[in-house]
Formats: structure tokens, sequence, C-alpha cells
């Protein structure tokens, strides 16, 4: 009998990526991979292209010239890949039963869902809200209900638009920590946003973007430390980068 080795999402490897809508070039020749650690981080100014990149390495937008392989395939279907937008939209019941509705996508069991949804209230810091019309919720809430829905699927890879956007400190920093927490497990965590603090707090590597371009990609350590371009430099000098 022959053993094959399960699939894996890592490393996600964009190649020479251009994504383009019209005549407009959104992502223009990326090269760069995403692989096992700590998070990565893609921050750059409104418009640089965080969004788009995010979408194209979680297979939803295909790029127009350039590939995309994940675990060394070019297609495989994204079981265990998720994402979070950055305005996630909860159905309008109650917050156990949108996680029940990502459980039952993500084919899971009947019998595992209590004590499965029980862990993933725990897990983003949720545990008596279950039965809560999850609209009701303030954005923090929502967005880790957002969180516990992507992570129903068990996945090894995790996309975040811009998780904390919107949010004052107390509940990004909630937001934060269940991010570290969901790290920790060992699920690879690439996240956008242009909040300098974020990317210094959770970044194990930095990806800076700047109108569709790779400008620099290195462990965050060095990136903060001595950013090697200028618009590197500027961004960390908190000078605003067009
Ligand atoms: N479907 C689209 N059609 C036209 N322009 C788009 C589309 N998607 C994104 N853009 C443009 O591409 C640029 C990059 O967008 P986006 O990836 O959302 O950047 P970011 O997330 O860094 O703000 C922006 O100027 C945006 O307006
Ligand atoms: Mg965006």
């Amino acid at each position: 009998m022959t053993m094959r080795a399960p699939d894996s999402e890592l490393p996600i490897v964009l190649d020479a990526v251009r994504y383009g809508v019209g005549r407009l070039t959104i992502l223009d020749g990326i090269s760069l991979s995403f692989n096992p650690g700590a998070p990565t981080v893609l921050i750059g100014p409104n418009g640089s292209g965080k969004t788009t990149l995010l979408r194209v390495a979680m297979g939803l937008l295909a790029p127009n010239s350039g590939r995309v392989t994940w675990g060394g395939r070019a297609q495989i279907s994204p079981e265990r890949r998720a994402i979070v937008f950055q305005r996630p939209a909860m159905l309008r019941r109650t917050v156990e039963a949108n996680i029940e509705y990502a459980l039952s996508s993500a084919g899971i069991a009947r019998s595992e869902w209590r004590a499965r949804t029980d862990e993933l209230l725990k897990l983003v810091g949720l545990t008596g809200f279950g039965g809560r019309p999850a609209r009701r919720l303030s954005g923090g809430e929502q967005q880790r209900l957002a969180l516990a829905r992507a992570l129903a699927r068990d996945p090894q890879v995790l996309f975040l638009d811009e998780p904390t956007a919107s949010l004052d400190p107390a509940a990004t920093k909630a937001i934060e920590d269940v991010i570290q927490a969901v790290a920790g497990r060992g699920i690879k965590v690439v996240l956008s946003t242009h909040d300098f603090g974020e990317a210094r707090r959770l970044a194990g590597e930095i990806v800076l973007l700047h109108r569709g371009r790779v400008i620099e990609c290195t462990p965050a350590v060095e990136f903060f430390t001595e950013p090697k371009t200028n618009e590197a430099r500027q961004f960390v000098a908190g000078e605003l980068l067009l």
C-alpha cells in the first residue's frame, strides 16, 4: 500500500502575478511565497492592492498572467483555506446558528457541532454569546464571530483583510489576542493592515505593497529596525505613502 502525504496548502507561491481590470493594473508582477510560521502582514497605503492580493492568494481571483500554487499544486479545492473580509456579513440568526452554518458548510457531522461550537466560541472569547442575535453584536464581537466561522473548517491558512479597521483599542486588542492564539495553533495567518502598530505587534514577516508591487518582503525585526527602501523608511517614519 502506498501512503500519500496529506495535501498541504503551504507554501502558497505567487509567481509574477499580474491582475488588472480593464486597462487598470492592480497587481503588477508580484512574486512571493507564504510559508508556515509566524503571521505574514501585508502593509501599504489604501489602494496599494492588499485586498486584491489576499483574494488572489485565496484563489478567489485568477491572475491575468503569472501563477499561484498551493502546496505545489496549481488548483486544489480551498477546503483548508479561509478568508475573513473587511466587513463580514452576519446571518440574521443567533451567534450559534452562524457557527453551525459554517460547520455544516465545512461538512462537519452534526453530532460534533455542539462541542466544536463551544470550542470555537471559547477560542474567540465569545463564550456565553451563543444565543444572541449576531447582528446585535458590537463591531469587534462580529469580527470575532467571523473569525470563529472561518476557523470552523479547521484551515491551515487564514487570510484576514484589515481585521481591526474601525475598531477601538480594546476591541483591537481582543482581535489581536485571537490572532495570536490562532497562530499559536500552527495556522498560517496572512493579514492586511494599514496600522503600523498592529504590524509591529503581530508580524513575523512584513510585505510592503505600494501601487500593486512588493516593495519589501522581510522579517519584521529587520523591517522596523533597518528598512531597506525609501518607501519602507517613509512608512516606518509614519509619513504618508501615496
Ligand atoms: N474590481 C475592480 N475594478 C476596478 N478597480 C478595482 C477593482 N478592485 C480593486 N480596484 C482598485 O485597485 C486598487 C487596489 O485595490 P485594493 O486591492 O482594494 O487595495 P487596498 O486593499 O490596499 O486598499 C484600488 O485603486 C482599487 O480602487
Ligand atoms: Mg483593502
